[in-house]
């Protein structure tokens, strides 16, 4: 329901009552109610034009306490927005471990909209019920909270499920064919990708080869800027057919070493790894975008800095090749107050650029 210039929102369900207020797309104003829980504030937008500067982190999994390190470290950030690389609750099903990342995060989360995609530990089997039901996410092109796209000014954001099997795994294929073969005809500037299941690495888990089969082709034949991942708990970098790959796993789970016998095709990718605790700091302003890895002590781990065309002139390579599955999610409980408020927030953000 739009108010003149301010918006109202209320969405009932099982476990109590939503409630957003929002003036405008820089800024908004909530009000949550959930199970009589209150909370309020102000949240940060995400603006249509303009430079943006976004968070990359994930796999908080595990040690609360190195987890709340890692949030402490970056509480000074200024962000418009945050993505999580997934493994953010040891065990999906488990309620008391979603209250304790939202227990760890709330502060951070009530400042800025927060887009996460699934790890292998968020879901149970085939399903990830507490990921869908403590996150709100724009699934209106997709169908599904699992995997989404979010135009943020002239940035689209893709965020995949790599834990999906088929037939679902097909029908997301066939999505981000189309998700991104539409932004090619529009004036988007700049693609990233956050996927759990890193496509190289030269980590305990290694490169995951499904990811890999099912959508290195795709991301290179859109030429996308770059893809974040976590899955193995360290920082990595490298490059491969003009698309960046980062696994950014250092959140707060145990840290993975440098494998040893890390096979060839992830070795030849990867160029830098630190096994260390951090996040990522990205800026994009107009075509130039900068990525900084930043350690618990604010010290710099690595830097890199591209600039692109917009997404219409970049060459176009060879034909996406046809994709495999990979792996796969359930649950249900109480929604704590914050999942429900950050659910909330983001909603917010939709339905001010929606009304706006
Ligand atoms: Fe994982």
């Amino acid at each position: 329901m739009v108010l003149g210039n301010a918006l109202s929102l209320s969405l009932p369900d099982d476990d109590g009552v939503h409630e957003v207020s929002a003036a405008t797309a820089s800024q908004f104003d909530y009000h949550v109610n959930c199970d009589g829980h209150m909370a309020s504030g102000v949240g940060r937008g995400i603006p249509r034009s303009g430079p943006l500067e976004f968070l990359v982190f994930g796999d908080s999994r595990s040690r609360p306490g190195v987890h709340r390190k890692v949030i402490r470290s970056l509480a000074g950030e200024s962000m418009h927005f945050i993505l999580g690389t997934g493994d953010y609750v040891e065990h999906g099903r488990v309620h008391r471990q979603w209250r304790k990342f939202f227990e760890i995060e709330k502060e951070l989360l009530s400042r800025a909209v927060f887009f996460p995609s699934v790890g292998n530990h968020d879901r149970k089997g085939r399903h990830a019920k507490e990921f869908e039901r403590y996150f709100a996410l724009p699934k209106d092109s997709s169908g599904s909270e699992r995997y989404y796209s979010y135009l943020a000014g002239k940035t689209l954001l893709v965020v995949l499920d790599s834990n999906m099997r088929d037939p679902e795994m097909g029908r997301q294929t066939i999505w981000l064919q189309e998700t991104l073969e539409a932004a090619k005809r529009t004036s988007v500037e700049h693609v990233f990708v956050t996927v759990h299941h890193p496509l190289y690495s030269i980590s305990l888990h290694g490169g995951h080869r499904g990811t890999r089969n099912r959508w290195e082709a795709l991301f290179r034949r859109y030429q996308v800027d770059a893809v974040f991942s976590g899955h193995d708990h360290a920082y990595m970098r490298g490059e491969k057919g003009g698309v960046r790959y980062f696994v950014s796993g250092g959140g707060g789970a145990p840290l993975y070493p440098r494998r040893k016998s890390a096979k060839k095709i992830d070795r030849d990718v990867i160029e830098v790894f630190h096994r260390k605790n951090h996040f990522l700091r990205v800026s994009v302003d107009g075509p130039s975008v900068h990525v900084k890895a930043v350690g618990l002590k604010g010290e710099v781990l690595d830097s890199l800095s591209w600039s692109s065309p917009p997404l219409s002139g970049r060459l176009v390579g060879a034909p996406a090749a046809q994709a495999t599955p990979s792996i796969a999610s359930k649950s249900s409980n109480r929604l704590p107050l914050f999942a429900c408020l950050f659910g909330v927030v983001l909603l917010a953000v939709q339905v001010v650029r929606k009304a706006s």
